[in-house]
Formats: structure tokens, sequence, C-alpha cells
């Protein structure tokens, strides 16, 4: 049984309900971000990042740091592209979009390759656009969480490698990261930018991310200095190694708080193979994209091989309004989202399916949710034809 006071069940694409232990962890008794418990905390974390990540190269860097996963952006954008260097976007929805503005704001002569809504960009078209120009960075969402559209990161990889092995291949994984498979040496991924209230499990507040000794070269060898004083990974670069190798450390203060969070997720993620997380996803995410489809609802993403297994976007029967649907959801007890994808927003809703909610079955998270979605469309007057 839980011990957090009873609540709507939060099944929105982040934040996710977060475990006991989890929360519990927060409240930790205040220590000093450079006193050796700390310290050790920290450097623990890191180390554990690199198994959930699939990284053993010593070179790859994890970097956590206090803030949302925007930040994971300004981090890429700041740091590993210079004022006119050219970055191609895979935009699979709203997210990728809005990647490609903050490449805008750093500079970058900023290419978008944009899917049609509900697909991704083929692996033709990418080809072709790789073998135009030459890019410093192709980017990719992971899974773009107003879409629900889940992007092969293994092809893609396998194409960049193929056409243009020298661009850095980067992954907003902020909704994919402890839910999706991501094999971070064996896919030869430069940078994986994610965040903490996903399928991490932890409050919203920390952004972490994983880059490659190749991305670190590339940091190392700019010509230009660092247009950003937080966001520098020259400046989080050494601290993020000392915390590691368990040395005091500092620039400037992170949340021991969040990082205790981080931490005993981290240390329930890798109890078990990380191939087993994945599964148990796919799982509950079929079970879920099946009970849509017997409701006869059509999904956002329209092919299953596009279809993310953290989340559904589910269009609403024509005569199901959203400001209907999602108040009689929240009267059972129940959060969805709303749509954000703004060619479709009105007509579309999301349901979240991470962490905890997927893997522990005794919650029934999932289950009270169909019976939700179930009822509350009959309550709203829909009925399948
Ligand atoms: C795919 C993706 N990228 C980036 C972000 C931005 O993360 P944050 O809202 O934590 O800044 C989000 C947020 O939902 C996201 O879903």
């Amino acid at each position: 049984m839980s011990s957090q006071p009873e609540h709507p069940t939060l099944l929105i694409p982040g934040p996710i309900e977060f475990d006991d232990a989890v929360l519990q962890s927060m409240s930790h008794y205040s220590e000093s971000h450079v006193g050796p418990g700390f310290v050790s905390t920290f450097g623990d974390t890191l180390a554990m990042l690199r198994k959930l990540f699939q990284t053993t190269d010593p070179a790859s860097q994890p970097f956590v740091l206090s803030g949302s996963g925007t930040l994971g952006w300004d981090l890429v954008a700041a740091n590993l592209i210079e004022q006119g260097e050219s970055v191609l976007v895979l935009t699979t929805g709203y997210f990728g979009d809005s990647f490609a503005d903050c490449f805008k704001v750093y500079g970058a002569d900023v290419t978008q390759l944009k899917a049609p809504v509900g697909s991704r960009p083929q692996l033709p078209e990418i080809e072709k656009a790789l073998k135009e120009k030459k890019y410093k960075a192709i980017t990719v969402t992971h899974v773009d969480t107003s879409t629900g559209v889940l992007s092969e990161i293994e092809q893609l990889s396998a194409l960049v490698q193929k056409v243009s092995p020298e661009t850095l291949l980067i992954v907003d994984g902020v909704c994919s990261v402890a839910g999706e498979n991501i094999e971070f040496d064996n896919w030869k991924i430069d940078g994986v930018v994610s965040a903490s209230q996903k399928a991490i499990g932890v409050p919203a507040g920390l952004s972490i991310s994983m880059f490659s000794g190749r991305a670190m070269k590339v940091l190392e060898e700019r010509k230009t200095p660092v247009a950003a004083y937080f966001a520098s990974m020259n400046n989080w670069r050494p601290i993020m190694k000392n915390y590691e190798a368990k040395k005091p450390s500092y620039f400037a203060t992170p949340s021991p708080q969040l990082i205790h969070a981080l931490e005993t997720s981290l240390k329930q993620i890798l109890a078990a193979p990380v191939s087993e997380r994945f599964a148990k996803h796919a799982e509950v995410s079929d079970r879920i994209k099946k009970a849509v489809a017997d409701l006869g609802l059509k999904q956002v993403a329209s092919k299953p091989e596009d279809q993310a297994h953290t989340m559904t976007a589910i269009y609403l029967p024509e005569s199901v309004k959203a400001t209907d649907i999602l108040p009689a959801l929240a009267k059972k007890n129940v959060v969805f989202a709303g749509g954000i994808h703004k060619e479709i927003a009105p007509k579309y809703i999301r349901f979240g399916h991470m962490g905890v909610s997927v893997l522990d079955p005794k919650r029934g998270d999932v289950d009270r949710a169909i019976k939700a979605l179930q009822d509350g469309l009959a309550e709203c007057g829909y009925q399948k034809a």
C-alpha cells in the first residue's frame, strides 16, 4: 500500500506517479553539497546512469544538472554547435520544433525534416538530406510527447554511420529514457538528453544527459567560447568527473534531495536487467493500445512501428470534446493530458504509461484508467460504431 495521501492517478506523459521510496528519499536531512556523504551519493548516481544508458565507454560523460528537460537542448546547442554550423532536426511533433527553436537562439543554421502529423521522417529522405549538405549534428526526438510517435534510433544511427559518420547523433530522450531501450554505445549515439520526471520516475527538476567521448572532443576543439554560463559543459564537466571520483567540487549548488531521489530510483531501475523494464513497458503499452482500438478509436501515431511504449496519443471521436472527457476522467480520479500539437490540439488526449504505474500491477493504475476511459466516453454519449 502506498503511504501517499489519496490522490487522482496522474497518467499524463510526465510528471508520472512516483514510488514511495523515491519520494521519501527526498526528505533526507540537509547535508553539505561538498560533504563526503553527498559527494559519494552523487558519484554513485552518475555511475548508475552509465548502466541505464548502457554505456561502458569510460569516455562517455554523464551530466546531472538542476533544471528540466529543456536544459538538455541548451547543453547541446550551446556546447556542441558553433555560430552558423548546420544542424538537421528530425521533427515528429511539438518538441522537435522547440529543439529547432533552441538551436536558432544560439545561431545555428537549422534545417528541419518534418513528417506529417502522426508519422516520422523516413530513412530515404533523411539519407537524401544528409547527402545534400554537411551537418555538424542530427537530432531526433525518441518519443515526441505531443504525438506519441516513436523514432527508430538504431536504424537512424546505421544510416548516419553510412552516409555522414562525422555528424553527431543527438537524441531527445526526455519521454523515452528508462521506458524505451537506448543502447548508447552499440548505437553509436553522441548525446541523449533527458529529464527526471518521466520514465526515470523522479520529481521534476533534473536535467539528465549522457554525451560520448566524441561529443566531448567536439567541445574541446571549439574555435569560439561557449556562449552560456550555467549551461556551459566546460563549467560542469570537471564537477561531474570529480563527483564520480568521489572528490568534492563546486560550480553551482546541486539539489541534494533530488539527487537522493534519483539515486533511489536508479537503484530500483537497475535491480533487474533494464531489458525487462523495457519489455514490461512494451507489454503494458500493447494492452493499452488494444483497448483503445477496441473502443474504435485511432491513435495519433498511425503505424504500430511508430508508436511509443511510454505513452499513447488518442484521437477522440468527433462527437466528444477534450474539454468534456478530461473532466469526466478526473471525476473518476484519473488524470490524462490534453493535446498540445498545434495542428490537432483539440482533437486528442494523451495517456502516459511509465514507471510504477506500469511496473506495479498491484496499483491497478492502468486498468483503472482504461475503465475510466471506457465509462467516460460512454457518459459523453459515445458508442462504438
Ligand atoms: C520529448 C520532450 N523533450 C523535451 C521536453 C522538455 O522538457 P521539460 O518540460 O522538462 O523542460 C519535453 C517535455 O515534456 C519532452 O516531452
